[in-house]
């Protein structure tokens, strides 16, 4: 009776984020690389006759998040029970620590960790592939956030293949204050390559070459964010934050997916705490990468 599974899914950035001309479908074709950092929301679950969600910030303004049907984890819960015929409820507690509507996928991180949470609860074991296929239902993230690590990721994002990485990154990840709608800095984006047309994107070797051989320095070089422009229109702070962070000695440094949050690629643990004295409100220190949505407590 008093059973319940709790999951902890971690926040994602990307590397680059390579972004085409907008599709019929009104989404907009990725080549990106994402890194699930070490910054993490726990996602608890319990047998309920009806849905319920409550949401703890800890450290983070979670005013924005919906507690009704829309918010992504009992979304999950309704495609999973679906998929399988259930007739199931859950009470769901987010215990969130990633900023939302950050360019972190916090929330569709929370959706993944639901998808993993669930699919424990009731036993239903479902194939790797099929979950991947209902987490590309709940948001072009969601599949990164199930698979963690280090991963390209392609079609509107949700197809989602594996990267080679040797060695771990430090990383000061440095939210700004307010959030950005992602499909407010996608119509941006449609606006500001009006007439030059966008590229279909592409993924650099480079990058993947860096990676490969686990060399920090050499990825700081390859970062690249298309969004970013849009991002300096609405936040010009922005700009001013990586010129902070790169003259502190950052190997790189960019906008994360949407934005707001700025990261900021570090030699090792110590220069990262250092770096992050450089910010008037100091970022979070992670290391990456890191597994996805994961079962860390299941009582039965
Ligand atoms: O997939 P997700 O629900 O997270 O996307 C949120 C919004 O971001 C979409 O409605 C769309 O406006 C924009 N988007 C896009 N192209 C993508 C991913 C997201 O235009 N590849």
């Amino acid at each position: 009776m008093n059973s319940q599974v709790t999951v902890s899914a971690p926040a994602k950035i990307n590397l680059c984020l390579g972004v085409g001309p907008v599709r019929p479908d009104g989404f907009h074709p990725l080549a990106t690389v994402y890194q699930a950092v070490g910054l993490f929301d726990d996602v608890r679950v319990r047998p309920a006759a009806e849905d319920s969600i409550t949401v703890y910030g800890d450290g983070v303004d979670v005013t924005d998040v919906p507690t009704d049907e829309r918010n992504l984890v009992l979304r999950a819960a309704r495609l999973l029970a679906d998929h399988h015929g259930l007739d199931e409820h859950v009470e769901a507690h987010i215990h969130k620590r990633i900023p939302v509507a950050g360019g972190l996928a916090g929330g569709s991180t929370d959706g993944a960790a639901a998808l993993v949470a669930c699919d424990a609860l009731w036993g239903t074991r479902t194939p790797r592939e099929e979950l991947l296929s209902l987490a590309a239902e709940l948001g072009s993230d969601v599949p990164f956030c199930v698979m963690g690590g280090t991963a390209i990721g392609s079609g509107r994002g949700e197809v989602v293949t594996p990267v080679m990485t040797r060695g771990s990154y430090w990383w000061v990840i440095l939210p700004a204050e307010g959030g950005l709608s992602t499909p407010a800095i996608y119509g941006l984006f449609d606006e500001l390559t009006a007439e030059s047309g966008a590229d279909e994107p592409e993924i650099s070797e480079q990058l993947l070459s860096a990676l490969r051989a686990g060399d920090a320095e050499l990825l700081g070089g390859t970062l690249s964010n298309d969004l970013q422009p849009a991002a300096f229109t609405l936040r010009p702070d922005l700009a001013e934050f990586l010129e902070i962070g790169l003259d502190a000695g950052a190997f790189g440094a960019i906008v994360t997916g949407s934005g707001p949050t700025t990261v900021y690629l570090c030699e090792s643990r110590g220069h990262a705490l250092d770096l992050n004295r450089a910010f008037d409100q100091p970022g979070i220190v992670v290391e990456a990468p890191v597994h996805g949505a994961r079962v860390i407590e299941h009582k039965r």
